[in-house]
């Protein structure tokens, strides 16, 4: 994938910038086109003049070109922006994750980041308690919720002489990742169109109450966006969540499970696929109170009559016509049993299964531990892996791509 491809690589001040120009030979040699933009503090590690020499061209280190400068366009960060297919930073320090947390752009890297039409994969590296801290991980969930890639560092012996997670990836590593998700980028599902449900659904008790489920929709939204990044059109209906919405997906909330019915009912049409990872209630109480039940009036308990709300999946599978449909399986006993006598009572052509009580699956995790079961042909058993990677490996199922 990598050659003929527009790479920018974006230096921040880390000691693991020392390995930055192995990496640069590395693109260069698999026939990529490579920018260098990095900041004052990488230039304390490695020279401008080693990478502008690799790269054979001139490195931008200050936002204001230079008189003279070979970057002609004031708005070089626009133009940058523009020509890249993926601008890899490596390392990315504490310091910059926090700052593309935040939006700044106060520097070569920060703007250019910014003005950015590509992917954007961030190899952090720094000393284990840097990356331990919680503010780190706080900014690490918002730049992972604006869609960028993190490629987490490994656990190893650091810098300082501490043992820990902070490690940069080996180059050759870096070279792979960034390989794999221009891949995944690479537009392969342009001009398919494609529904995804996610999140919980509340349904109402009375105007404060109500009872729900504690999916957190990340399943969901990391399927719309890597149909997203992969070209497809995305609808994205969603229960209530606190999960950003991926980049050019379309998104529609609602909160009740009938809701959802009929959002999905209303666009189900002219879709190649519908996948269904919402965690949509059973039941829903039969009547609504509407004013806010007082204790005074339970003093007996509270005794909800419940009633069945509408069966999406039932309603998709009974006019499913072309459309590849998609059910999830969330089993606590008898998995395999349950989620395949669903996949045919539903008349789905997948289901993906995971179980809510495995280590690093199911509701709130940022990975999962999933199987895909086909109506015809074999069940794929994946290892626990970020959510990202599961969607992808699920849309090369759906869509027959290996
Ligand atoms: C010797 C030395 C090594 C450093 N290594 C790292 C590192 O590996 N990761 C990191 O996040 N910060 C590291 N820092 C701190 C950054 O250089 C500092 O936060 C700087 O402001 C980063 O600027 P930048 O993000 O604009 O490049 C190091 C500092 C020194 C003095």
């Amino acid at each position: 994938m990598l050659k003929g491809k527009k790479i920018i690589l974006g230096v921040t001040g880390g000691i693991a910038a020392y390995k930055i120009p192995l990496l640069l030979r590395l693109l260069t040699k698999a026939n990529a086109g490579v920018r260098v933009v990095m900041t004052t503090a990488a230039a304390q590690f490695t020279t401008p003049e080693t990478l502008a020499a690799l790269s054979r061209n001139e490195v931008v280190v200050d936002i204001f070109p230079k008189q003279g400068s070979v970057i002609k366009s004031e708005t070089w960060h626009v133009m940058l922006g523009q020509w890249a297919d993926a601008m890899l930073i490596a390392p990315a320090t504490a310091n910059t994750l926090a700052k593309l947390a935040y939006g700044y752009a106060d520097n070569a890297v920060t703007m250019l980041a910014l003005a950015l039409r590509c992917p954007l994969i961030l190899a952090p590296a720094m000393d284990v308690d840097m990356w331990n801290h919680p503010a780190t991980q706080q900014n690490l969930t918002k730049l992972r919720e604006y869609g960028y890639f993190i490629l987490p560092p490994e656990i190893g012996e650091l810098a300082s002489g501490l043992v820990g997670e902070g490690r940069m990836p080996e180059v050759e590593t870096l070279r792979d990742r960034v390989d794999a998700i221009l891949e995944r980028s690479y537009q392969d599902m342009r001009g398919k169109k494609i529904l995804v449900t996610a999140g919980p659904t509340y349904e109402a008790l009375d105007p404060v109450r109500f009872i729900g489920n504690r999916s957190s929709g990340k399943m969901g939204f990391a399927l719309a966006q890597a149909a997203s990044l992969r070209g497809a059109d995305v609808t994205l209906i969603s229960g209530p969540v606190h999960v950003e919405t991926p980049r050019n997906v379309k998104r529609i909330d609602v909160e009740s499970a009938e809701q959802m019915h009929n959002a999905v009912m209303k666009h189900r049409k002219h879709q190649d696929s519908i996948i269904m990872a919402a965690a949509v209630a059973d039941y829903a109480p039969a009547t609504v109170a509407a004013h806010k039940i007082k204790k005074e009036e339970m003093k007996q308990g509270w005794y909800a009559v419940l009633k069945k709300t509408p069966d999406i999946l039932e309603s998709l599978g009974a006019k499913k016509g072309k459309t590849i449909l998609v059910g999830f399986a969330l089993e606590t006993t008898n998995d395999v049993k349950n989620a395949t006598a669903k996949l045919k009572t539903k008349n789905l052509d997948f289901i993906i299964l995971n179980n809510a009580l495995q280590e690093g699956a199911g509701f709130g995790s940022d990975t999962n531990i999933v199987s895909i079961i086909p109506r015809n042909g074999k069940t794929i058993r994946l290892p626990k892996m970020p959510k990202f990677d599961v969607a992808n490996a699920i849309l090369d199922r759906v869509f027959n791509k290996g």
